[in-house]
């Protein structure tokens, strides 16, 4: 039996864990010291591959907005997707907005009691329904987020590939088996608070580590070896002209489609190349401002955008606005007053754009 099988089974492992959290965890965040799914699952949606630092904002702003689940699920999708302009993976804020939708209608208002149950919901996933689970119904199950795999997996020295479903399922049971008796919730958050601040990727602190003693990684001498995953997120890149046309005071957004970068958010108008940009545009009556390019990094794309901003003169007859939108070929769209744009969901770096030229202006 290897250290940590012994660690598992004598519960040193979790005890270890739990007296940590008590002394040097994290106690004050807003989603602690509550037993409210709302809160619990709206936090965990949130601090899905999200830091907390950027979390606090959104999280605050978005309860006091719809403080309980029934005020979400009347929200527009439009409310919610302002709100969560900026946080990034907005599949999740959709899936939110579905969750809090079949809470209501289906449950009564009230998240079920249970992660099985928990994880029916949209956008739940198995560690997400086990957080909220553990947290506010104390239920014995295990988490494994992306934080806690780099925690278990060192620990046990668990050098199965992650990538390979059969090995992901091992480890599941491995993090069950590790599963302390009672007091769930702190042992939760103390695997939570150790992958967060202790158990880092890159550089672990294994000095500052309760569980150092038991850690096969740490013995090996090269904890940063774990978790083991070889098939890496493929990456593309992509290459566009984004296009702000204003007039008056006004700037035109279309509305993303449904799936994609950026579903259902406003943005710019774009097109592939400078070729079609220059095709496009050299009947166009204003001036154009090339503004700086920009390389925008998503999970699997790396952006690299050519903002033009073209100013229309403000007589246009309202054919020829017309014209100039219909040859864009973008998403349906309209006009919105400049402060109007920064309330709805924008993509963070179009808000950003705006926002430092009405700092100017
Ligand atoms: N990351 C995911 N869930 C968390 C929580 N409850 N507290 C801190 N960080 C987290």
């Amino acid at each position: 039996m290897g250290p940590l099988s012994e660690a598992g089974s004598t519960g040193v492992f979790s005890h270890r864990v739990i007296e940590w959290q008590r002394a040097h965890g994290r106690h004050r965040l807003p989603w602690q010291n509550t037993r409210d799914p709302y809160r619990v699952w709206l936090s965990e949606i949130m601090l899905q591959q999200t830091q907390v630092a950027t979390v606090l904002g959104y999280y605050d702003r978005f309860l006091q907005r719809f403080p309980d689940v029934f005020a979400l699920a009347a929200a527009s999708s439009d409310d919610v997707l302002a709100l969560w302009s900026g946080l990034g993976y907005y599949s999740r804020a959709r899936n939110l907005h579905r969750c809090a939708q079949a809470v209501a209608r289906d449950h009564g208002g009230r998240f079920p009691p249970c992660a099985a149950q928990l994880q029916e919901l949209p956008g739940i996933g198995r560690s997400t329904a086990a957080a909220i689970a553990a947290f506010c119904f104390g239920e014995r199950v295990a988490i494994l987020d992306g934080n806690v795999k780099r925690v278990v997996s060192r620990v046990l020295g668990f050098g199965g590939d992650l990538s390979v479903a059969s090995q992901e399922r091992a480890l599941w049971n491995a993090a069950t088996g590790l599963l302390p008796e009672a007091s769930v919730e702190r042992y939760t958050q103390g695997l939570m608070d150790l992958g967060a601040t202790i158990c880092l990727a890159r550089q672990p602190l294994c000095t500052s580590c309760p569980v150092q003693p038991l850690c096969v990684a740490k013995a090996e001498g090269e904890p940063q070896r774990y978790p083991v995953k070889t098939r890496r997120l493929k990456r593309s890149r992509r290459e566009s002209v984004w296009i702000w046309l204003q007039w008056r005071n006004q700037i035109w957004l279309s509305q993303r489609p449904d799936n994609g970068v950026w579903a259902q958010l406003w943005s710019l108008p774009e097109v592939a190349s400078q070729a079609d940009w220059q095709a496009l545009c050299q009947h166009w009556p204003g001036t154009p401002q090339q503004l700086p390019t920009f390389t925008h990094v998503l999970t699997h794309l790396d952006w690299t955008l050519h903002p033009v901003r073209w100013g229309l003169p403000d007589d246009l007859t309202s054919e020829a606005l017309d014209r100039i939108i219909v040859s864009l070929n973008a998403h349906p769209g309209r006009w919105f007053g400049v402060d109007e744009a920064l309330l709805i969901g924008l993509p963070a770096p179009l808000k950003k754009l705006i926002s430092s030229f009405r700092l100017v202006c």
